[in-house]
């Protein structure tokens, strides 16, 4: 089956079967790495990627789900050679030791803002809650969450600019 994936703005056809997941689309057909794989199985968190705004585990979606969706993930946040206030602020706040699980945590963290700009401190641990830090920088994740919701510039948190058009870069 040959489906069309719209990620970080761009168009990539995709001949796979219908059971290929999202993160093996993104990771093995179009070498998008930023997403990381460890359960595999939706209990970590560490694949989370943004479709239509919404954090989603991208082991356990299916690429005919997405299709006619905006995807977005870590690749697609920084601009010109700018970081992502959030990612710029993982940075500064030293939220991340080895970094595997900072990609979902970024990716979830983007969500979160973006659904609850002001999220209370449960609201923080409960929507981050299915991201799992094996180094245990939450104290971390924490403070960066917390200073963006104090500091975040204002309008911030879309990645991509609506009025962006998509241009078909890659038939695989
Ligand atoms: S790899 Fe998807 S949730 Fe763990
Ligand atoms: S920083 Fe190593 S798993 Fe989170």
């Amino acid at each position: 089956m040959t489906y069309t994936l719209h990620v970080n703005g761009d168009l990539y056809q995709l001949d796979v079967p219908p059971q290929r997941s999202l993160l093996q689309a993104l990771r093995d057909d179009l070498r998008l790495m930023g997403t990381r794989e460890a359960c595999g199985v939706g209990m970590c968190g560490s694949c989370t990627v943004l479709v239509d705004g919404k954090a989603v585990s991208g082991c356990l979606t299916l690429v005919p789900q997405v299709i006619g969706k905006q995807i977005i993930t870590v690749e697609g946040l920084a601009k010109e050679g700018k970081l992502h206030p959030v990612q710029q602020a993982f940075l500064d706040h030293h939220a991340f030791q080895c970094s595997f699980c900072t990609p979902g945590f970024i990716m979830a963290t983007i969500a979160l803002l973006t659904e609850k700009p002001q999220p209370s401190e449960d609201e923080i641990r409960e929507y981050l809650a299915g991201n799992l830090c094996r180094c245990g920088s939450y104290p971390e994740i924490l403070l960066a969450v917390r200073w963006l919701i104090e500091n975040r510039p204002s309008d911030s948190w879309e990645s991509i600019p609506p009025e962006e058009q998509p241009s078909v870069e890659t038939n695989r």
